[in-house]
């Protein structure tokens, strides 16, 4: 057991959704404290970029694999096996978001939510547990959101019912493998400033009814969210399961 600075040394952590605005935050921190990190994501080239950032890349992977087509996690999970013989942890990262409301949501577009957001979690957790299993136990993350929870800001219908799953999947697969030593829980971001929130939404009237609702005042870090999937991911929290964090400012307190 690891626990401390350098608490994921020599675990493999695959991680989806990793070159996003937290993404990046996460692969840093899982890199920074020891872990070979999977770094996966659409587009194999920005994974590779990425890498190249660390310390030491050629500890880690990069893969393409879009998180919604069971054949890329069949593939992805057998690749690395072969290249480092275990999976300790995934970190279930890869969403996108909606705005619309229920009256306004299309059906394409909800679909699309619920594939990559909800069913994509699922594939995650179907390919990579039993190899979390065979590897001595681990842990799985998955990344939800205050939104899994509650009604926010009354509009993001689709991103919600995915997060909702999100939610409630994670209870039922801890409870499947709570023996099997594979650990897995929810993580619940509040608002998060990073790139392409800010981008899309600084000085909106939507960033302030953000940081409004926010008792702490302000938005998250990606780094404060990266904390929080290093504490899930190791050793740190071996008698947590079925388990949902909030890293939010206080939004769901409110
Ligand atoms: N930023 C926030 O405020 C916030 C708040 C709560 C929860 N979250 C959650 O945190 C996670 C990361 O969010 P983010 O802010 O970094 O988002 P982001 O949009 O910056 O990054 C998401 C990443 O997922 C990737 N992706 C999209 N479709 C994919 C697919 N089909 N297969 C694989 N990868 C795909 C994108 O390429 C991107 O790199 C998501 O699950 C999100 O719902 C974010």
């Amino acid at each position: 057991m690891s626990v401390g600075p350098d608490r994921l040394r020599d675990k493999v952590v695959l991680l989806t959704g990793a070159t996003g605005g937290i993404g990046v935050e996460i692969v840093r921190r899982l890199a920074d404290e020891g872990a070979h990190v999977v770094v996966t994501d659409l587009d194999e080239s920005a994974c590779h970029d990425l890498l190249r950032t660390l310390a030491r890349p050629e500890r880690h992977a990069a893969h393409a694999l879009d998180v919604s087509s069971e054949e890329q996690w069949e593939a992805v999970v057998a690749a690395v096996e072969g290249q480092f013989g275990a999976v300790h942890a995934l970190v279930n990262n890869a969403a996108i978001g909606s705005v619309a409301t229920a009256e306004d949501e299309t059906r394409a577009h909800w679909d699309r939510v619920i594939g990559i957001g909800q069913t994509g979690t699922w594939l995650g957790m179907k390919h990579s547990g039993p190899l979390i299993e065979r590897s001595g136990g681990g842990s799985i993350v998955n990344m939800c959101s205050i939104l899994g929870t509650v009604g926010g800001l009354g509009n993001s219908v689709a991103y919600a019912a995915a997060k909702g799953a999100v939610r409630t999947m994670t209870k039922n697969a801890a409870l499947h493998w709570a023996k099997a030593g594979v650990r897995v829980n929810s993580l619940h971001p509040g608002f998060i400033a990073t790139p392409p929130l800010l981008e899309r939404w600084e000085g909106t009237e939507r960033h302030r009814e953000m940081l409004a609702g926010t008792p702490m005042g302000r938005l998250g870090r990606g780094e404060e969210i990266a904390a929080a999937v290093a504490f899930l991911a190791g050793d740190d929290s071996t008698f947590v399961t079925g388990s949902e964090i909030y890293a939010d400012g206080g939004w769901t307190a409110a």
